[in-house]
């Protein structure tokens, strides 16, 4: 029997595309909701209490519009602050995004890695927890930069952008005391894989990057293996606040298969 419940993914703006992509590859029959609270972005710049009062009442307002199977967090600031909120305040799985220290530890030859999110992500203790967990023999150096978030929203939006400024975010982070051994950099906010070429175009040497989403979709169609899904596969993109969305988007998003747009 088909069952219609979407995926219901939730981040500040176009960053939890992210984990959408790589969730869509594993799951294409789904039906998805794609939420950007634009009318809170951008997250990183906000205290722990914004955050924490924000998100739990807007995925409270989502949930009992879309009644979704799950829910996804597609946003590290977000997952980092109020995830353990969310899933008090819900009665479904949460998936949360959080930093991709684990995998990026796995794969550092050098043992050093860099952590690259938002300014609110980068001072968490969670990230304290997951780099005494999973990268205790690594250097871990972190640097949140908000204009890397402006980029990808930049760049979905089709205007162009200064391959100089993409330099100078990785100069925020290499350029730190043992910054020229890292040889590993977590995206730790889910707008970054959306301009990780430009990233790599720009670095001054190779580096890899590690992103949570393929370990996120990997993750939902465990959730969800077994269920029924839509008869039709369909996916809607919902915005917190009216906002003129251009041809650049409206297309980025319908090539997703967000070919619907609303506001909440
Ligand atoms: N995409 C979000 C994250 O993963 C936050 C971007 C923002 O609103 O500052 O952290």
């Amino acid at each position: 029997m088909a069952d219609d419940r979407p995926i219901l993914m939730f981040d500040s703006g176009v960053g939890g595309l992210s984990v959408l992509a790589p969730t869509r590859a594993l799951l294409p029959h789904a039906a998805y909701v794609y939420a950007a609270d634009n009318g809170g972005f951008p997250y990183g710049i906000r205290t722990e209490a914004e955050i924490a009062a924000r998100v739990p009442a807007l995925l409270g307002r989502l949930v009992e519009r879309y009644r979704p199977r799950l829910v996804v967090i597609a946003c590290n600031t977000a997952s980092t602050i109020a995830l353990a909120a969310v899933r008090a305040a819900l009665d479904l799985p949460i998936v949360g995004t959080v930093p991709a220290i684990k995998p990026a530890a796995e794969q550092s030859a050098a043992r050093a890695i860099g952590v690259l999110g938002t300014d609110a992500t980068v001072r968490q203790p969670y990230v304290d927890d997951l780099s005494a967990r999973f990268a205790a023999d690594c250097l871990v150096l972190r640097h949140g930069s908000a204009r890397l978030v402006e980029l990808a929203e930049a760049k979905l939006r089709g205007e162009p952008t200064d391959p100089a400024a993409y330099r100078a975010v990785l100069d925020g982070l290499l350029g730190q005391p043992g910054g020229d051994r890292i040889d590993t950099v977590v995206l730790a906010c889910t707008h970054f894989p959306l301009v990780e070429a430009e990233l790599a175009a720009a670095a001054p040497r190779p580096l890899r990057f590690v992103d949570g989403g393929p370990g996120i979709a990997r993750r939902v169609a465990y959730l969800t293996e077994g269920q029924d899904w839509p008869a039709l596969p369909k996916g809607e993109a919902v915005f917190t606040a009216p906002l003129d969305v251009g041809d650049a988007l409206r297309t980025g998003l319908a090539a997703r298969g967000l070919a619907t747009i609303s506001i909440l």
